[in-house]
Order: structure tokens, then C-alpha cells, then sequence
């Protein structure tokens, strides 16, 4: 039984531990805080508290893993606080599992391209905002262990869609200005991508570097706000949200661009939500209270 830590077990992190489990891998998942590691305590995997910013606790609670998914977020916070919880959480991984074959959820926010063009693995990701230097940091270590990178595009699904949210509560705006391009995807998506790529890569043997073991994540039918709320206003009957007087301050940068998940789907991934109208329709508006009601 081939087997996986999901060191970060959040949003994505449990649905991917879920999902690992599911297809029969042993599975044990980490959070940072016992209270999340007892929300979780149902869960039919071993859920432990361990910082993986401390190589104490890192070492100390370490086994033998095939996979180990770096899947923490630092919720935000500067430059320090995505040094403690990417880099220096790689590294530790890194340490304490050096048979594992290691993969990192990182983000397309490392394109700073503003164009709207469309973005590959190859396109420059040169990050200019300080937080995003630390993941591309973490992406070359990652990449220099053997290890794989997956380039998220913002994650979405049932109980998180900011937009829906924000429409629902009326409190969306448009942003002013030139339109900017969202690119989404659905949080079994991501799942899924990294179910697939974790499999794949366990049918090959060692940790070699391959600097080309980068996947962007991504639904690949990027929206613009104003599309995503113009649905949302027609399926509801509901007006369209206002332009709002200013941008709202973006914690990801002014970037514009379209990210293409081509390379992944080219390898046999599937997308089970390739649009926004598709994940919201089957996946996220039944939770949620119907718009209009
Ligand atoms: N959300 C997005 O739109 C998006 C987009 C691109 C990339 N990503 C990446 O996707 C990954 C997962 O994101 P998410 O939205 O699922 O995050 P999330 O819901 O905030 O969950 C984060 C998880 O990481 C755990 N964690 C935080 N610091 C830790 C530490 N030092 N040691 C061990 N565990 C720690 C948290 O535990 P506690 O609950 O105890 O704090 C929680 O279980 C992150 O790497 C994030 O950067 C997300």
C-alpha cells in the first residue's frame, strides 16, 4: 500500500488526504494547531499537530512516507511568515523524509505577467512581490530534491467561494478599470491533480531533478469578474454588482493572465469542473442558501 503524508491539512489538504484514501494509500495528515487536528479526529486517517516550521517536530514525528505533500498555507502574512511556512517547511520535509518524493503546492501568482496572455510552464514566472520570491525559493529547493511543483490557480468550492460570497451578500463591486482575468479551480480539482501526479511519479524510480516537473492547476477557461457576476446576476435574477469606485487592494498583485493547465491535461489529467458556470451549478450553489430565495 503505497502511502502519503498531506502535511497541511486545511481546505484542500483533508480533501486531498480524503481522496488518498479513498483510492487505498495509507494516509496521515498534519495541521499546525490541535484544535484543527481534533476538528478532524473522524477523519479514518491519523491526524497529528506538527509545525513543520520546526525541524524538532518535523524529525521527531517522522516515518516513512512514498509521497509528502507540502500543502500548508501561511494564511497570508509577509514575507517572514511565508519564509517560516514554505521554505523553511520544505526543507524540513526535505530533512526528515529524504526517500519521499516531495510535492509543493505553490501558486500562479508567481507569473507576474499583465498582458492577459496566456501563461505555460515555461513562460517567465520572475515574482516580483517579496512573497512570491519565497515560493519561487521554495520551488527551485523543491525542484533540486526531485521533488514536484504544482502551480495552483485560486481555489474555490463547496463552503469557500469568495465570489459567490460577496455576490450573495451584496457586498460585490466590480472592479473599475481594464479587466482582469480570474483564473479558478475547483478544490477536488486540485485533489485530483495531485492524486494523479503523486501516482505517476511513483511508478518512477528515485529523486532525480527534473526542472521541468512543474504542473499549473488550473481549470483553463479563465473568467473576468464581471463574466463571473454577470452568470451569477442571470442564473439568480439578480442585479449586476456595481463597479466599485476603487480596486480592491489585491494581496496577489496587479498580474493579468490567462494560466494554461494544457501540460497536465496532455499527460491524462481530468478537470471533473472545467468552468466556473459548471463547479458552481453542480458543486457549490447547492450548498449554498439559492440566490434569490
Ligand atoms: N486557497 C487558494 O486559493 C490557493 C491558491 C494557490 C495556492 N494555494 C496553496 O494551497 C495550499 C493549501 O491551501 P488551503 O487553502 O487549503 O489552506 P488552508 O485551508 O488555510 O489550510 C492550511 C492548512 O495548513 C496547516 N498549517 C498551517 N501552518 C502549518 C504549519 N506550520 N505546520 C503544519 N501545518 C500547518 C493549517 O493548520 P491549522 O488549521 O492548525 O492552522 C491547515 O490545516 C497552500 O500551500 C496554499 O498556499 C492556495
Amino acid at each position: 500500500m503505497p502511502s502519503v503524508l498531506i502535511a497541511g491539512c486545511g481546505y484542500l489538504g483533508a480533501a486531498t488526504a480524503d481522496l488518498f484514501c479513498e483510492k487505498e494509500w495509507e494516509v496521515e495528515g498534519w495541521t499546525a494547531s490541535a484544535d484543527s487536528s481534533a476538528a478532524l479526529s473522524m477523519k479514518p486517517y491519523l491526524i497529528s499537530a506538527v509545525d513543520i516550521g520546526s525541524r524538532e517536530a518535523v524529525t521527531a514525528a517522522a516515518k516513512d512516507f512514498d509521497t509528502v505533500i507540502h500543502c500548508a498555507s501561511s494564511r497570508g502574512g509577509d514575507e517572514q511568515v511565508y519564509r517560516q511556512i514554505y521554505l523553511r517547511g520544505a526543507q524540513n520535509l526535505a530533512l526528515a523524509f529524504p526517500q519521499a518524493r516531495l510535492v509543493f503546492t505553490s501558486s500562479t501568482s508567481v507569473y507576474p505577467q499583465t498582458d492577459g496572455a496566456w501563461v505555460t510552464e515555461l513562460s517567465p514566472a520572475e515574482a516580483s512581490l517579496p512573497t512570491s520570491k519565497v515560493l519561487r525559493e521554495t520551488e527551485e529547493f523543491i525542484l533540486g530534491h526531485g521533488g514536484i511543483v504544482t502551480r495552483l490557480a485560486g481555489i474555490y468550492g463547496p463552503g469557500r467561494s469568495a465570489l459567490l460570497r460577496k455576490f450573495l451578500t451584496g457586498t460585490a463591486t466590480i472592479d473599475p478599470g481594464p479587466e482582469r482575468f480570474l483564473n479558478q479551480i475547483h478544490r477536488d480539482d486540485v485533489a485530483s491533480a495531485l492524486f494523479f501526479l503523486a501516482q505517476r511519479a511513483l511508478a518512477k524510480a528515485g529523486r532525480t531533478f527534473d526542472p521541468r516537473a512543474i504542473y499549473n492547476v488550473s481549470d483553463n477557461h479563465p473568467r473576468t469578474q464581471r463574466a463571473c457576476y454577470e452568470w451569477l446576476a442571470s442564473i439568480s435574477h439578480r442585479p449586476v454588482p456595481p463597479v466599485g469606485s476603487m480596486p480592491a487592494p489585491r494581496r496577489r498583485g496587479n498580474s493579468n493572465k490567462q494560466v494554461s493547465s494544457e501540460k497536465l491535461k496532455s499527460l491524462g489529467w481530468k478537470c471533473r469542473y472545467p468552468t466556473f458556470e459548471e463547479a458552481m451549478r453542480e458543486s457549490i450553489l447547492p450548498d449554498f442558501e439559492r440566490p434569490g430565495t
